[in-house]
C-alpha cells in the first residue's frame, strides 16, 4: 500500500479514520521525515493513536475536516469508508478533494466484493444474522469510482490487491490542468 502512495521527504498527508494509529505508525518508522496527521471521531482510538504516533492527531468527524483547502499532499482512507452511510461519505470524500493540494492524491483501501457463489452464500449468510452490511460490498464490488468521481476526484487506478480494494484519485481541477 505504502508503494502505491508515492511518498517524497517532507510530504504531508492525513488518515482519515485514523483508527489506533497503526497505518500512521509504521509510515512514520519507514519515514520519519513525513509530517503525518490523523483524525479519528472515536475519542478512545484517538487517545490510543495519539500514544502509539508520532502524528498529530485530532478527535474529529471526516465530514468536517480541520483543514485549509489545499493542505496535504497525500490523504489515506483505510478501511474506513464502509463505517460510513452513504451521505457521509459523500461528504468525506467532497471534504478530502477540498484539503488535497494540486497534484495530491487519495488512496482508499477497502474491503472487496465477493467473488463467486460459494462468498456469496457465506457473505448472505452473514448480512441474514447481522454481521455484514450487504451494501457495503456492493459499493466496493461496482461503485467506488462513482462515488469518488462524484466528490471531484479523478481516479487514477482501481485495482484488487488480494482480497482488498485500492483505489487511487486525485482532485479532477489537477487533471483538469494537466
Ligand atoms: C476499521 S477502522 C480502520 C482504522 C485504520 N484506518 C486502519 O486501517 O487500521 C475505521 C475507523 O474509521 C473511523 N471512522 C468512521 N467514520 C468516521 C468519520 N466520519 N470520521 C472520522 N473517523 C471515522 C472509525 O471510528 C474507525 O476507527
Amino acid at each position: 500500500m505504502k508503494r502505491q502512495l508515492h511518498l517524497t521527504v517532507g510530504m504531508r498527508l492525513l488518515d482519515v479514520g485514523c483508527g489506533r494509529g497503526s497505518f500512521l505508525n509504521s509510515l512514520h518508522r519507514e519515514m520519519p521525515s513525513l509530517r503525518l496527521f490523523g483524525l479519528e471521531r472515536d475519542v478512545r482510538r484517538a487517545l490510543d493513536a495519539m500514544r502509539l504516533t508520532e502524528a498529530s492527531v485530532l478527535v474529529g468527524d471526516g465530514q468536517v475536516l480541520p483543514f485549509r483547502s489545499g493542505t496535504f499532499d497525500r490523504v489515506v482512507l483505510g478501511y474506513a469508508l464502509h463505517h460510513m452511510s452513504p451521505s457521509v461519505r459523500g461528504r468525506v470524500l467532497a471534504e478530502i478533494a477540498r484539503v488535497l493540494q494540486t497534484g495530491g492524491r487519495l488512496l482508499v483501501i477497502e474491503k472487496a466484493a465477493p467473488r463467486g457463489w460459494l462468498e456469496r452464500l457465506g457473505l448472505s449468510i452473514q448480512v441474514l444474522s447481522g454481521g455484514e452490511d450487504r451494501q457495503v460490498y456492493s459499493l466496493f464490488g461496482e461503485g467506488l469510482t462513482g462515488e469518488l468521481e462524484a466528490a471531484g476526484l479523478s481516479v487514477l487506478s482501481d485495482q484488487e490487491v488480494k482480497r482488498r480494494r485500492v483505489a487511487s484519485a486525485v482532485p479532477e481541477s489537477h487533471t483538469r490542468n494537466r
